[in-house]
């Protein structure tokens, strides 16, 4: 008996991103970067999981998963390698994923922007030079007229909370700013590109539905009896949660040193995507290092990120309050590679999710990060979040626990009594 069962037609996914699975590509701003040793250990992406070219042998894997969508991105660097001048090869390679998607009855939900940038943006400044909204919406418009018959949802740009604050805040991403002033610039890009890209999408496909994948935290004060401690808990939490989606919803980028009317940018959401992984304590103690929280005895993930699925049920129920909007969970994951702690942390929070749900919240996918081990940016491959496990010099892709999990809940479209008791 299907104990947690989840709604009718409910899409069941994983989530990968262009250049930490695809390989070979030497176009963006992370090639670069890795190639002057800035990953952890010297490492490069390289090969990655070679998704490039065994793209059909990955969608096989999804149908053995009984997935029903997947979520991966278009890689802006090989659509438009050198400015101006667009690949049509690399249009036609995406193309040819999408139509091999659909023919295996798997819903494409596609990505515009995952954390790189073509070598030539970042040349001229990335995300820091207004220009930048411009060239992306040019590079946009090619892309959704070309799929405008094959795809209806869109994430114009992966979690832009994360992206500003690992690139222009915490210097961990390229171009490895650490400028608060610059953080909030680039946030303030990213919402008038994803609301100018938002009508460019619906302009050329009245039906489609847009968002933004967006990288929530459940952040809570180090020490909840300290003023300080509360204080700077709140002030990350509006900066990192708050900001650009309430421009989303209202028109107005409302951050402490930044402030401006968007008016085009009000109302920009079809639906939410929300990208959960955990939890972080806030206070003087961990201002500059609130990952990995090492605040508590809770379990952790091999990054010695928390695990605590009450904080998913808190985002999400929080998150459906703020906009109202049908939420899609577009990443929800844990880095585990003997995948001991991955299959409790995924029935826990689908069960945590399914509370939400239940409680009226209008859910309507979850897609686990990820499909196999990939290249997990500034960590290189150590960090594993696969339900498959992926052998990087075989590029085999493994069969965790996990996966064969996750097939029987796709399958059930909810968790069973019996595996609900397992966990
Ligand atoms: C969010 C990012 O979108 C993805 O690229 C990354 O690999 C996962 N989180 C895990 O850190």
């Amino acid at each position: 008996m299907v104990k947690y069962e989840f709604p009718k037609n409910f899409y069941w996914g994983t989530a990968t991103s262009s250049h930490q699975i695809e390989g070979g590509n030497i176009y963006n701003d992370w090639w670069e970067f890795e190639n002057q040793g800035k990953v952890k250990d010297g490492q490069i992406s390289g090969s990655a999981c070679d998704s490039w070219n065994r793209y059909k042998e990955d969608f096989d894997l999804i149908q053995k998963l009984n997935n029903n969508a997947y979520r991966f991105s278009i890689e802006w660097s090989r659509i438009e390698p050198e400015e101006g001048k667009f690949n049509e090869e690399a249009l036609n390679r995406y193309k040819d994923m999408i139509i091999s998607l659909r023919k295996r009855n798997i819903e494409p939900f596609v990505t515009l922007h995952h954390f790189t940038n073509p070598l030539w943006i970042a040349k001229k400044g990335g995300w820091l030079n207004p220009e930048t909204i411009e060239y992306y919406l040019r590079y946009v418009e090619k892309v959704v007229n070309e799929f405008k018959d094959l795809v209806k949802y869109y994430m114009t740009i992966n979690e832009p909370n994360a992206y500003a604050f690992m690139a222009y805040l915490y210097g961990e991403f390229p171009p490895q700013e650490k400028s608060l002033k610059k953080m909030l610039k680039v946030l303030n890009h990213m919402v008038k590109a994803h609301a100018k890209a938002y009508k460019l999408i619906h302009d050329t496909r009245k039906d489609a539905e847009a968002s933004i994948a967006y990288n929530v935290l459940l952040i809570e004060p180090l020490n909840p009896k300290s003023f300080i401690d509360r204080k700077i808990a709140s002030f990350a939490d509006r900066i990192y949660n708050r900001v650009f989606i309430e421009t989303l919803i209202t028109g107005k980028f409302s951050s402490p040193l930044l402030k401006e009317n968007i008016p085009y940018a009000k109302d920009t959401l079809d639906y939410l995507g929300i990208n959960y992984y955990t939890r972080i304590l806030m206070g003087i103690k961990t201002f500059f290092n609130p990952l990995p929280n090492t605040s508590t005895d809770n379990e952790r993930s091999d990054f010695g990120w928390e695990i605590h699925p009450e904080g998913f049920y808190k985002v999400v129920k929080r998150f459906w309050e703020l906009t109202k909007k049908p939420i899609y969970i577009t990443e929800n994951g844990i880095s585990d590679a003997k995948d001991e702690r991955r299959p409790k942390y995924l029935i826990s929070h689908l069960i945590a999710l399914h509370k939400a749900i239940k409680e009226g919240v209008d859910v309507r996918g979850y897609f686990h990060w990820s499909l196999m081990d990939n290249f997990e940016w500034a960590e290189g491959f150590k960090q594993r979040f696969g339900l498959f496990e992926t052998n990087f010099d075989t590029k085999e892709r493994i069969w965790r626990k996990s996966a064969k999990l996750y097939s029987e809940i796709a399958k059930n479209n909810g968790i069973t009594e019996e595996i609900g008791s397992l966990y």
